[in-house]
C-alpha cells in the first residue's frame, strides 16, 4: 500500500461528511430534501422558483405552486436533473431553449398549467425523456408540427383535456419509441387533419389508453364519436352523438385529399 493512501482515506471520509452536512444546509428555505438528490418544494405557495437549489439535484419537485415562468437558462446549471415536476403551476410559456440542455431528463410534468402553445424546439434534443405530461392546460390550442422532434426515447405523451381542435399527425409520427398517447377531452374538429390523425390512431390503436375520441362537426350541436379501439374496424367507426344520445352510424367515405375522411 502506498503511504499516501493511508491519509487519503480519512481525508475522503472528512470530505464526504462536509459535503453531506452542507447538503442539509443547502436545502432551499421552506423546502424539504429527503435525500441528497431530491429537493421537494411542492405545495409551498411559491410564486417564483426557489433560490439556491443544490447544483447536483436529480429530482426537483415544484408541483402545486403559483410559479408563472422559468428563465430560459434555469436548467443550464442542473445538468444532473432526471425528474422535474412542475404540475399545477401558472406557467403560460416555456421559452425556447429552456429544456434544450437537460440531456438527462427522463420525466417532465407540465400538466395543469396555463400553457397556450408548444412551439417547435421547445424540448431541444432531450433524448433521455421518457414521460412527458402536458395535459390539463385549458388554453393549449397549438402543438407545432415538430414540437417533439428529437425526443427519441419518449414513451408516454399526455395531451389530454387541452384546447386542441387539431393536431398534425406528424407530431406523433416522429416519436419512434411512443407507447402511450393520451388525447381525450380535446375539442377536436372533424376535418381532414382529424381524419389523418384518426387514421394513424387506427394503426396504432394499442397506444391509446382510452376507448374513443370525439370530434365536432361544423355547425352541429353534437359531435361524432369515433371508436378508435374497436376490433377489426377497417374504416372509421364513427357515430353521431347528439345531446340526447347516440344515433345511427355516421357516413364514412374516402376522399382523395384526406384518405379515410369523415363526412357526417
Ligand atoms: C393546485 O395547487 C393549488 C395551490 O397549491 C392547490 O390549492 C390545489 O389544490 C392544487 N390542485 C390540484 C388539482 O392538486
Ligand atoms: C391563463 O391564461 C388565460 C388566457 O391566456 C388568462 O386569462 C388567465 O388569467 C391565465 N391564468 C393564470 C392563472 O395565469
Amino acid at each position: 500500500m502506498l503511504p499516501c493512501v493511508r491519509w487519503l482515506q480519512p481525508l475522503l471520509a472528512l470530505l464526504s461528511s462536509v459535503l453531506l452536512s452542507s447538503w442539509g444546509q443547502n436545502c432551499p428555505t421552506n423546502c424539504q430534501c429527503p435525500d441528497p438528490h431530491t429537493v421537494d418544494c411542492s405545495g409551498r405557495g411559491l410564486t417564483r422558483l426557489p433560490d439556491s437549489i443544490p447544483l447536483d439535484v436529480r429530482r426537483l419537485l415544484l408541483s402545486d405552486n403559483w410559479i408563472p415562468w422559468i428563465p430560459s437558462d434555469f436548467l443550464v446549471l442542473y445538468s444532473d436533473l432526471v425528474y422535474l415536476d412542475l404540475r399545477n403551476n401558472s406557467l403560460s410559456r416555456i421559452e425556447p431553449g429552456t429544456l434544450s440542455t437537460s440531456s438527462r431528463l427522463v420525466f417532465l410534468d407540465l400538466g395543469s398549467n396555463n400553457l397556450t402553445e408548444i412551439p417547435s424546439g421547445t424540448f431541444g434534443e432531450s433524448r433521455s425523456l421518457i414521460k412527458l405530461r402536458l395535459g390539463n392546460n385549458p388554453y393549449l390550442s397549438m402543438v407545432s408540427e415538430d414540437a417533439f422532434m428529437g425526443l427519441t426515447s419518449l414513451r408516454e405523451l399526455e395531451l389530454e383535456r387541452n384546447a386542441l381542435s387539431s393536431l398534425d399527425v406528424g407530431v406523433l409520427g416522429q416519436l419512434p419509441s411512443l407507447r402511450v398517447v393520451r388525447l381525450e377531452g380535446n375539442p377536436w374538429v372533424c376535418n381532414c387533419n382529424f381524419a389523418k390523425l384518426f387514421g394513424w390512431l387506427m394503426e396504432n390503436r394499442q397506444k391509446l389508453p382510452t376507448e374513443s375520441l370525439l370530434c365536432k362537426a361544423w355547425g352541429q350541436g353534437g359531435g361524432v364519436g369515433c371508436d378508435v379501439r374497436s376490433e377489426g374496424a377497417e374504416l372509421m367507426r364513427c357515430r353521431d352523438v347528439h345531446v340526447t344520445g347516440i344515433s345511427e352510424e355516421a357516413e364514412v367515405t374516402e376522399s382523395p385529399a384526406c384518405g379515410k375522411a369523415l363526412l357526417v
